[in-house]
């Protein structure tokens, strides 16, 4: 699996390796149980100098780019998802200020997050507007040298400990979607309170929670970038540089279910054989294998396409997101499956990479969302894609419609 990989991609996946093997494995079923945030595992990932991998140098970070982000993710994943999502959320908050703030701004916020001192999140989701992001209400009216702003957030990943969120309002609310702008809100600004956080089935060392805004003044300076009204595309552009982050955790999620999977059915005995030596067993591995290996190449392959700096990203973003997390979902769901009833059970490893699996087809964009991404991106090349049949086509009796 580690073919096409650099010698920096090897160092980046070694270190991810230690630290999940040293640091996350032993507690990932603690974290699961008491819903803990990993805070010695920040420590350690700190330590390793994995923080801020994807942050550009001049602001603190490597520039090491979306592929070994998505090295890190992936292994910190095969240990715990809650804690691959906890790592990668960070780059999700923080794309929208390397891609649209200011100078100023990228000055002030993003050297902290490259070195692991602090948290950040995304805020674009709120209970009516989920998958029609460009929906939603939050309101940011400007007022003097500030933004009033008001409304609710839903789903915010990491909302209870970070200290930054990167959050979208409408500064026009005549022009929908159109109107809405990106704000840098720090977690102290009056007016602004991290609400209800979720109880959810998976993932459950991360903080998940509700953001309110009453009345809350945010300075005209921390406007993304100085500019109204380019929020939802600071927002996409965003979720495609993101995705693969989300997808390199669902892979992760599905190597490390496939390993338990393989070292129980190798010891399980049934039939006074291993549960492995039989032969169906042995195509639901072959199968589970095959995908993983399927989906590894799709995500690195994103991840390398983002790093290019390719202009149009979001069909092979989307595409590595819905064929990862898909298959994660499969592989976990099967390895529940091969350890039988013992799967079920939360004495074992197992049920929690499944659980885990479920929100990666949901959230950063629910799978049916990127099928659509993809659809429309494939209207949208169809001339390109199927102009060298017109020579065949001519001589097709004629079609009505
Ligand atoms: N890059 C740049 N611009 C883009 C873009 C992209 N990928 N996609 C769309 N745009 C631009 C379009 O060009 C268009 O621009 P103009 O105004 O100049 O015409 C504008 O944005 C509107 O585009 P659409 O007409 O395509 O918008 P739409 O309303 O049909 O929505 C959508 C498109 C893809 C469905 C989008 O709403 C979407 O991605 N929805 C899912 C949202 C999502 O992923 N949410 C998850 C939030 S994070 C989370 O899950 C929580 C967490 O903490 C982990």
């Amino acid at each position: 699996m580690n073919e096409l990989l650099s010698k920096e991609n090897l160092d980046y996946q070694e270190r991810a390796r230690e630290v999940a093997e040293k640091f996350v494995r032993p507690v990932a079923a603690e974290l699961d149980r008491t819903g803990e945030y990993g805070w010695d595992i920040l420590e350690a990932l700190k330590s390793y100098e994995l923080t801020g991998a994807w942050i550009p140098k001049e602001y603190g970070g490597q520039d090491a780019g979306v592929l070994n982000l998505c090295l890190v993710v992936e292994q910190l994943s095969r240990a715990c998802g809650g804690v691959g999502v906890a790592f990668a959320v960070n780059a999700l908050g923080s794309f929208p200020i390397i891609i649209g703030g200011t100078e100023e701004q990228k000055q002030k916020y993003l050297p902290p997050i490259a070195s692991g001192n602090s948290l950040i999140a995304f805020g674009l989701s709120e209970k009516p507007s989920g998958s029609d992001a460009g929906s939603l209400r939050t309101t940011a009216i400007k007022d003097g040298d500030d933004y009033v702003v008001n409304g609710q957030k839903k789903w915010n990943t990491n909302g209870g400990v970070a200290s930054t969120f990167t959050v979208y309002a409408l500064t026009d609310p005549s022009r929908g979607m159109r109107g809405i702008s990106a704000f840098i809100v720090e977690k102290d600004t009056p007016g602004f309170t991290v609400g209800k956080r979720e109880d959810t089935m998976g993932i459950r060392t991360v903080p998940v929670n509700e953001l309110e805004f009453a009345d809350c003044r945010v300075p005209a300076s921390q406007l993304l970038g100085h500019k109204e009204n380019v929020g939802f595309k600071n927002a996409m552009m965003t979720l495609d540089r993101a995705r693969p982050g989300v997808a390199a955790q669902a892979l992760g999620l599905a190597q490390g279910a496939f390993e338990w999977a393989l070292r129980y059915t190798s010891e399980r005995k049934q039939f006074g054989q291993t549960v492995m030596s039989h032969q169906a067993i042995q195509f639901m591995l072959a199968d589970m294998a095959t995908q993983i290996e399927a989906a590894r190449q799709l995500v690195y392959h994103s991840a390398r396409v983002i790093d290019s700096g390719a202009a149009n990203v979001n069909k092979i973003a989307a595409m590595g997101k819905v064929f990862a997390t898909d298959t994660a979902m499969k592989v976990t769901t099967d390895a529940v499956q091969l350890f039988g009833g013992y799967g079920y059970c939360r004495d074992y490893p197992i049920e929690k990479y499944m659980r885990d699996a479920k929100i990666t087809q949901i959230y950063e964009g629910t799978n049916q969302v990127q099928r659509l991404v993809i659809g429309r991106a494939l209207t949208r090349e169809l001339k390109e894609l199927t102009d060298h049949l017109d020579v065949v086509v001519e001589h097709f009796p004629e079609v009505d419609g």
